[in-house]
């Protein structure tokens, strides 16, 4: 562990004494953006103003979705996409609420043991960078999936603002240009020719975007056939094939979205709804919060020694479950209800002491019988009708596999390495897996993407999501907790500093600034295992909270450039 330096306490103290509560909403004392009625969260201020220009035009939260989406693929190709995949959770006005699964598949010649030599052992490398590791992409499919069933405006007039601005440019930000500079040389490393983020680009320089907004535009003249079907599909096949991937044309004719039923779950007066298998998200939640349920976590404080105890022991049982039991459903049975049910969870926690960890080699999945980032965005939405979205989309690691499709002007992801290559050998989030979530043509990889939506007395209170691979399912449950029972607004729960385990490694992770020197000696002494690292970030949370007076607060986060838009 590093050494505490006497700032990082003061900072601590300074973060606690900053926090505003709700119950200052009425003397505007929340620190985050407020709209009256419409707001949308996103990774990058470009794909929030888009979103809510299409809402004020009368769109309603699903029309800002396909629009907020498409232009976080022109202005935050990190993550944003068309070459990658995603899960949306909604809420209708009507209160109705379901959610859309657009993760990527396996393409049909991908085999169980694809990314393993001769003896069985790991390529480096296979699953994470290169055209190996792509997936067949979803966000395309999935946008016209949910424009058939919820759009209100022309699918035309929803992308049109990502064609503008993928042809007029977008500004880099400091951020931006940093993860360009670190990322640069694995662009060269794979496609073998220079693309167009492989440049020397500094903060203030815009870039234009003009293959993808060609893109982009055959996309709105032919519909989703303009992806999946003629010239964007032949870039896209021909580029994977050079490269030595083995997506097909057919893969991409035959993807599909597919409508999934939600996990809902109740957290004393909350109902809670997140994303269901292929994403382990809402089911390590439902468990998580069961676990804690009976405790009377409020009383113990924010990221005090006791909270921080009893949500690890709570993440540490959840995710053992987790790399063990899920996997896509519509290639194995998960037992949900037993494993989100109050009865089954309570028994896991029975091992549980305030006085020493449970060391996670003496911790297994748990018995359930009679049964056979970390680089993604999210975004949150409201519409003035009271719809509400929350929708996380990713390309898996940064720039996804880092193969570009030059002539498409777009990033594909390497999604491949979310399936467990080799039960038991950890995946770049250092998740571990089994058979559950093994290789197969045409299957889903699990996934930890958790876009939530939390009710409370029956109305909407949260939408709220994370990208950060592993530790999105965390961050999403440390920011709806911070609000509920730590009683912050919406951006002071999004700033508060964090904290991650998910069972192995058996190391709980500490954001470098907001937690004392005592406190993590103090977790030491009872055998937990620290990890503090200068400029880790977990999770990079975009929320938006229904405060007590129906008006809107946006928490954007500000480990990244992310920012809340509304009216
Ligand atoms: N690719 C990160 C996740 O889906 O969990």
């Amino acid at each position: 562990m590093k050494k505490i330096i006497p700032i990082i306490a003061f900072v601590f103290l300074f973060t606690q004494c900053k926090i505003k509560t709700i119950e200052n909403v009425e003397n505007n004392k929340l620190t985050g953006f407020i709209a009256d009625s419409a707001m949308v969260v996103s990774a990058r201020e470009e794909a929030s103003k888009i979103g809510v220009a299409i809402m004020q035009k009368g769109g309603n939260a699903f029309d800002a979705m396909i629009a907020t989406e498409l232009s976080l693929a022109v202005a935050y190709p990190f993550a944003g996409n068309i070459g990658g995949g995603g899960f949306m959770v909604y809420r209708t006005h009507e209160g109705k609420t379901g959610a859309l699964d657009y993760r990527e598949k396996a393409p049909q010649a991908a085999s169980k043991n694809m990314y393993l030599d001769e003896n069985g052992d790991i390529i480096q490398g296979k699953s994470t960078l290169g055209a190996m590791a792509v997936g067949v992409p979803g966000t395309v499919d999935g946008l016209f999936k949910v424009h058939q069933k919820f759009g209100s405006l022309p699918f035309s007039e929803l992308i049109q603002p990502s064609i503008d601005l993928a042809n007029k440019g977008v500004v880099v930000t400091k951020k931006q240009a940093e993860r360009i500079a670190k990322q640069r040389h694995f662009f060269s490393e794979v496609n073998g020719t220079k693309i167009i983020l492989d440049n020397d680009w500094k903060e203030g320089d815009t870039i234009k975007y003009v293959m993808l907004a060609k893109t982009l535009e055959r996309i709105r003249d032919l519909g989703r056939d303009g992806f999946y079907k003629g010239e964007t599909a032949d870039m896209l096949v021909n580029c994977v094939q050079k490269l030595g991937g083995i997506i097909t044309k057919a893969d991409l004719e035959n993807y599909e979205a597919t409508w999934r039923t939600p996990i809902a779950f109740n957290y004393k007066d909350l109902k809670i709804i997140s994303m269901s298998p292929p994403s382990s998200g809402g089911i390590c939640n439902a468990q998580i919060f069961k676990a804690i349920e009976p405790f009377d976590i409020a009383s113990y404080g924010h990221n005090s020694l006791k909270s921080i105890q009893l949500l690890t022991e709570a993440e540490r049982r959840a995710y053992a479950d987790r790399s063990y039991y899920l996997g896509d459903p519509d290639f194995v049975k998960i037992p949900i209800d037993t494993l989100i049910s109050s009865k089954y969870v309570q028994k896991r926690m029975a091992s549980f002491s305030w006085d020493k960890a449970t060391p996670s080699s003496t911790l297994q999945h748990g018995k359930i019988t009679g049964y056979e980032s970390d680089e993604t965005t999210h975004y949150s939405i409201v519409d003035k009708y009271g719809n509400s979205i929350s929708a996380t989309t990713t390309l898996n690691g940064a720039y996804g596999s880092k193969v570009f499709v030059s002539e498409g002007g777009f990033f594909l992801n390497n999604e491949m390495d979310d399936f467990s290559s080799k039960p038991g050998t950890p995946n770049m989030f250092g998740l571990i897996g089994a058979e559950a979530n093994a290789i197969a043509p045409g299957k889903r990889m699990l996934s930890s993407m958790t876009p939530t939506i939390v009710e409370k007395n029956n109305r909407f209170y949260m939408s709220v999501g994370s990208p950060g691979g592993s530790t999105i399912i965390t961050s999403v449950l440390q920011t709806i907790l911070n609000v509920y029972e730590f009683k912050m607004g919406m951006q002071d729960a999004v700033n508060a500093p964090r904290f991650h385990h998910q069972w192995l490694p058996d190391v709980v992770t500490f954001e470098p600034n907001g937690f004392d020197g005592l406190l993590l000696n103090q977790l030491q002494e009872k055998g937990y295992q620290i990890k503090q690292e200068n400029s880790v970030i977990l999770g990079k949370v975009d929320a938006i909270l229904r405060l007590p007076n129906g008006k809107l607060e946006g928490g954007a986060d500000y480990r990244g450039d992310d920012k809340a838009v509304g009216f």
